[in-house]
């Protein structure tokens, strides 16, 4: 029994479709089953807070591989990613080692303790909680994923200038990388580092976007001193702002994963944007 945590997510829900259709068990762990109806004829689910540490030991029953993919950045609940990605995670992994079963983690790429970003930083104490325990164990390292970003500039907005170059990477690739990571145990033991094959500015992928959709829209900027002052008050802009000033870009390299054939960002945007 595979057991994902934030299964119901934009990426755990191609995980555990992905999963099933491998013909493995899967179970998904929610804090709220009604978010998970759309996989209810695929995957058990379990209700379950990663805040909550008591709460997962029902849903570990079985389980021999654990996947977390849940985010505290955004979303319902007030999480936060120090409750969810730093905390939350350790709860998982103490779970998962006292049932004995194997972790697949979800990271970011550029995870660090002194990283500008809460959530980089609470992934690294994730790793690092996770490299320490007796579970065995892989972690996914992915850079952003293009297809929530296509939507939100679909919206028209853009954080900031949108001149800093940004990876890109299609939330399928990682998804594929993630199942691999469930299913070949010879992947244990290693970090995994997922990006897409493109580096592109937020303006970039807006006018690549507006070239999908054959809808040319205005773009309005958010800007840098706006996010600045409401940064205090809220993540979202916060984060915003640092991904427009840092170093976020990614090379492609052979990977522990070589025959990872990654989605063009044009073909990942057309994939996107007809599925909506
Ligand atoms: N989005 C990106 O650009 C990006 C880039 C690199 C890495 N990642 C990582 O990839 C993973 C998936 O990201 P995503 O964007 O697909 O996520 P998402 O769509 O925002 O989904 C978040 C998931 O986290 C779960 N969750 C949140 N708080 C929880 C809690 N307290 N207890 C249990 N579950 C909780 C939610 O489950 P319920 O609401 O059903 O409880 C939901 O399934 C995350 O680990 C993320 O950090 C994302």
């Amino acid at each position: 029994m595979i057991l994902v945590a934030g299964g119901t997510g934009r990426l755990g829900s191609l995980v555990v479709r992905r999963l099933a259709r491998s013909r493995l068990h899967v179970r998904v762990l929610t804090r709220d089953v009604t978010r998970a109806q759309h996989l209810s004829d695929v995957a058990e689910v379990v209700v379950g807070d990663v805040r909550d540490r008591l709460s997962l030991d029902h849903a570990m029953r079985g389980v021999t591989t654990v996947v977390s993919a849940v985010q505290g950045l955004a979303g319902p609940g007030n999480v936060t990613p120090t409750s969810v990605d730093h905390e939350g995670n350790m709860h998982l992994v103490d779970a998962a080692a006292a049932a004995g079963a194997d972790v697949v983690l979800l990271s970011v790429v550029g995870a660090a303790a002194s990283h500008p970003m809460e959530i980089f930083r609470a992934k690294y104490a994730a790793e690092q909680h996770l490299r320490a325990s007796t579970a065995k164990w892989t972690i996914v390292r992915a850079t952003a994923f293009l297809e929530l970003w296509a939507e939100v500039l679909g919206k028209g907005i853009v954080f900031g200038r949108g001149d800093n170059p940004i990876n890109f990477v299609s939330v399928h690739d990682v998804a594929a990388v993630v199942e691999l990571a469930v299913v070949d145990r010879n992947l244990r033991g290693q970090i995994i580092d997922v990006g897409g094959p493109d580096n592109l500015t937020f303006n970039q992928l807006a006018a690549e976007l507006q070239q999908v959709t054959g809808r040319s829209r205005q773009v309005r900027h958010i800007p840098r001193w706006l996010l600045r002052a409401i940064s205090p008050l809220a993540r979202r802009p916060a984060a915003a702002l640092v991904m427009d000033t840092i170093d976020l870009t990614f090379e492609a390299s052979p990977t522990a994963v070589p025959e990872l054939r990654l989605t063009d960002t044009l073909t990942a945007l057309r994939m996107a944007t007809s599925a909506r």
